[in-house]
């Protein structure tokens, strides 16, 4: 992965760049900038990219059913929290792709795919890690429950290194991900995200569930036990803790 780079110092978002080109690409392809001027997050949200941070979109050809690119987000938390946690910070993952550190959010992932019938043509995994910026330079109203690696570190990162530990790591999980059953994986997931065994509220755009969350699908749903005893599954959503 990242053998072609394709680096821009600004752009609106590296997610659409990527999405333009990926059907003339090879697979692994990154496309990284210093700046998003429109960077998007999950659910329509906007995402803030300011100097500092590592927003990159890598393009991935897997050849699953669109109904598995979830996957590929799961996979894709897992590779920046290790590379988190070799730095001996306690990244943990919420579901179903926040990277936190102390409960606060460092990186996001926005994974979008294309598929013909029901084969992915490609996938457009974009990542976005906050690394040296300020906090200030997020606008307060983003900032809450906002940190980044150099915040919680005191010191500055190089972002040339922890891009080639990434692509590494990502590169690891991600011939795992082709070879092995995906339980493999999301067992490695499970062990790593704070969400399973607390209470949560989720929305989805139509409705809000509220309950126990006990495990997620191999297709990276979050299972949900509601107070009438009746599990919900939930492949998309906003996800709150109900009690820390
Ligand atoms: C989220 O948590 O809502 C997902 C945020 C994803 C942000 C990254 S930054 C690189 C890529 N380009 C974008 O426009 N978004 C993703």
């Amino acid at each position: 992965l990242g053998k072609e780079i394709h680096y821009f110092e600004e752009v609106t978002s590296t997610n659409s760049i990527a999405k333009e080109i990926a059907a003339s690409e090879e697979e692994g392809t990154l496309v990284i900038a210093e700046v998003q001027k429109g960077g998007r997050g999950r659910l329509g949200r906007e995402w803030i990219s300011p100097h500092g941070g590592i927003w990159m979109s890598v393009i991935l050809k897997p050849g699953i059913p669109l109904r598995h690119a979830s996957r590929l987000t799961l996979v894709a938390g897992l590779a920046v929290a290790n590379v988190i946690r070799n730095m001996d910070l306690d990244a943990r993952i919420k579901w179903p792709n926040d990277v936190r550190i102390n409960g606060k959010k460092v990186c996001g992932i926005l994974t979008e795919a294309k598929a013909e019938v029901d084969k992915v043509d490609y996938v457009v995994l974009g990542i976005g890690i906050n690394v040296n910026m300020d906090l200030k330079d997020i606008p307060e109203s983003f900032r809450a429950g906002s940190t980044t690696l150099k915040a919680e570190l005191g010191r500055h990162i190089k972002r040339v290194s922890f891009l080639q530990d990434f692509l590494f790591e990502l590169e690891q999980q991600y011939i795992l991900f082709k070879t092995q059953p995906f339980s493999h994986i999301l067992n490695d997931w499970l062990a790593l995200s704070d969400t399973i065994g607390r209470e949560v509220k989720v929305t989805t755009p139509s409705r809000i569930i509220e309950g126990k969350a006990v495990g997620v699908t191999p297709d990276g749903a979050l299972v949900i036990k509601k107070a009438d005893d009746t599990k919900e599954e939930i492949i998309a959503g906003r996800c709150i803790y109900a009690r820390s």
